[in-house]
């Protein structure tokens, strides 16, 4: 076998370890906190291809909302961001313990990505991408709002938001995308990830 199929499936042997071995801390941290976690199982390979499939060096910097065990972090990194080019807002503590252990070198910020005000992120109009896998379900709709505000403050112009969904629909509501002169899309449905999923772009209108 060339020793890039080797190098490869390695890879994915590896990725399949990784997710076996995420599936307790995250059904503890859906039992502590089934709003905030609002999902049992860490999204699957496929879902974190799919909503990093626009992310790239040129992307940076990049911020990513709720990234949990780290699999959509990971993607970020594998699709060409530096460490230093990217920051983690993860409200949950002992993912944040986790992905510290785990990613050393990628800056995180622990709390709400509602409440975000007060925190140096990248500065107004750098970021190139925001990666969220934030329940916005779950979320109230002043919520969404602040969160949806603060990632478009620091995005600059051509930059968007990559959010995935179990529902059918954008889960950000009309109301709150138009008070922002947004408009969102569908770019991917992911039928292997347990639930299925799908992916919106959010970007200025
Ligand atoms: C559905 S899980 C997704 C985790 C990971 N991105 C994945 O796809 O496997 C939601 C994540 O968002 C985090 N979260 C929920 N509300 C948050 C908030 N307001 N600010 C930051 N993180 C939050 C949870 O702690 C959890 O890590």
């Amino acid at each position: 076998m060339p020793n890039q199929a080797v190098e490869r499936k390695a890879q994915s042997k590896l990725a399949r370890q990784a997710a076996r071995a995420d599936l307790l801390p995250f059904l503890r941290a859906w039992i502590a906190a089934p709003l905030r976690v609002a999902a049992i199982a860490p999204s699957g390979p496929a879902l974190a291809r799919a909503i990093t499939a626009e992310i790239s060096a040129a992307s940076m910097p990049v911020i990513e909302f709720g990234p949990g065990t780290g699999v959509f972090t990971q993607a970020i990194l594998d699709a060409g961001v530096t460490a230093d080019q990217l920051i983690m807002i993860e409200a949950g503590a002992d993912f944040a313990a986790l992905l510290r252990t785990r990613f050393p070198a990628v800056r995180i910020v622990e709390g709400s990505a509602g409440a975000l005000h007060d925190v140096p992120l990248f500065g107004a109009g750098k970021v190139g991408a925001v990666v969220s896998g934030l329940p916005i379900l779950s979320m109230p709709k002043p919520v969404v709002l602040a969160i949806l505000d603060t990632a478009f403050s620091e995005l600059r112009p051509g930059g968007a938001m990559y959010q995935f969904t179990y529902g059918f629909r954008c889960p950000v509501a009309d109301s709150v995308l138009d008070a922002l002169g947004l408009k969102a899309s569908r770019t991917a449905t992911v039928l292997v990830n347990a639930p299925p999923a799908s992916v919106y772009k959010i970007e200025r209108k």
